[in-house]
């Protein structure tokens, strides 16, 4: 039985900050985030956009094109989560209409629990294949303003339909996984903001890579040479580049530096200009290589990295479905890349600095230009989201 990808869809924020911009206004070459860290622009959530509502919009396009009753579990994975005790799926269940009869969960280990959610939704599946898993990664990925971690920010979502009728990728049984226990990155339940060690992170991501290769090798007997192209998890563009490098290095592979940039340059493209989405960085990863690369990829197989500060690791891998490129919907996720609005380092300070009420009182949020989703306001401890029409128009804009 072959288990995979039947639908998968992207959202991210209307709104974006260049990163050029943000590199002078804290006195900083741009060349260091443009070509050191790998990024040019960065989405900013709106106030009334948070993760249920992103992950809401990525999902309502990933659904149209499958047989929602047959969705019997939607997964969320995410490290920005809205509750310490109600799943974000629930609020996604009930904007989408989904049956009752569907259950609905959240999921947590830093930015690798969309992975764990994969191979739990490709159990669920094994298990009763006329069903479908819905698994949506969504997340903000927030650092201090003024520190190192700021320019590797950026917010979205990536939602996937999962069945025993992949159309996209297939991915294999086998997997390699690594676990230690490290502070390389973490977010205390009281802090908005998480704690990184950058340098150390950086070193820990490269070790579980190749731990988790290691293992993968003692499930599998494929080879580094058997794979044409890779994904890594992707807080910044140049951590994929150092960490294809190292894998080349472990690997002992006789390609040239160009030749092993060609296998996963075009799974960069999406995250150099959205940033940081921890969960969904290597999904988005991964649509980014099926939406732009130049050639047919049906058929191929594509090496797998997840790794989630803490630390947990896997690796893994997919083969490309025949006809995908049916599948998929490339001038959608452009159009709403190239329409996003490029907001100012104020305004990106300013809604930085916003914050929603923690006293229960009554709060309505300011309508911005999101997707079919937002966050209306707060009432009574409750977050209350709403439907609205996909563009909202300029004159109804409310700015932070
Ligand atoms: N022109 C070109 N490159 C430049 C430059 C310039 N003027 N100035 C610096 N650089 C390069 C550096 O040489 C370095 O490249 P290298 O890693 O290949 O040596 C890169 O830009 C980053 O510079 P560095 O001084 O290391 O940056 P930093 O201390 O500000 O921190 C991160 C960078 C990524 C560690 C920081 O943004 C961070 O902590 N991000 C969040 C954590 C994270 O994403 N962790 C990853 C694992 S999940």
């Amino acid at each position: 039985m072959k288990l995979g990808i039947e639908a998968i869809s992207l959202y991210t924020p209307n709104k974006y900050l260049s990163l050029e911009k943000l590199a002078q206004a804290r006195g900083v070459d741009p060349k260091k985030f443009i070509t050191g860290i790998g990024q040019e622009k960065m989405a900013v959530p709106a106030p009334d956009e948070d993760v249920v509502t992103m992950g809401a919009n990525a999902a309502y396009q990933a659904i149209q094109q499958v047989d929602d009753s047959s969705i019997d579990t939607v997964i969320f994975a995410t490290e920005s989560g809205i509750d310490q005790s109600k799943a974000a799926s629930i609020y996604v269940h009930s904007l989408l209409g989904l049956s009752s009869s569907c259950r609905s969960f959240e999921v947590k280990q830093a930015c690798c629990s969309s992975t764990a959610a994969l191979y739990m939704a490709m159990s669920m599946v094994a298990l009763k294949p006329e069903k479908r898993v819905l698994i949506i990664a969504s997340d903000v990925a927030r650092y201090g303003l003024e520190t190192a971690g700021e320019p590797t920010q950026g917010g979205g979502a990536i939602a996937m339909v999962v069945s025993a009728t992949p159309t996209i990728v297939s991915f294999d049984t086998e997997f390699g996984s690594y676990t230690e226990d490290v502070m390389d990155f973490w977010r205390p339940n009281y802090r908005d903001e998480a704690v990184v060690d950058g340098k150390y992170s950086i070193k820990i991501y490269l070790k579980a890579l190749e731990e988790s290769w290691k293992n993968y090798l003692k499930e599998s007997n494929a080879s580094f040479g058997e794979f044409d192209y890779f994904c890594y998890h992707l807080p910044f563009t140049r951590m994929a580049e150092k960490a294809h490098f190292h894998l080349g290095r472990i690997a002992e592979s006789d390609l040239s530096r160009e030749e092993l940039a060609v296998q996963m340059e075009d799974s960069l493209h999406y995250n150099r200009i959205i940033g940081n989405c921890y969960t969904a960085s290597l999904y988005i990863g991964l649509l980014s290589l099926l939406d732009t690369a130049d050639k047919d990829l049906s058929g191929k197989r594509i090496g797998m990295f997840s790794y989630g500060s803490g630390a947990m690791a896997s690796f893994f891998s997919a083969t490309v479905c025949e006809g995908y490129k049916k599948a998929l919907q490339p001038e959608q996720n452009q159009k709403m890349l190239a329409a996003r609005e490029e907001i100012s380092v104020e305004e990106y300070q300013k809604i930085y600095a916003h914050q929603l009420p923690v006293d229960g009182s009554e709060y309505k949020t300011a309508q911005h230009e999101t997707g079919r989703y937002r966050l209306a306001g707060i009432s009574d401890h409750k977050r209350i989201y709403e439907a609205v029409k996909a563009t909202v128009p300029a004159e109804e804009l409310v700015h932070a």
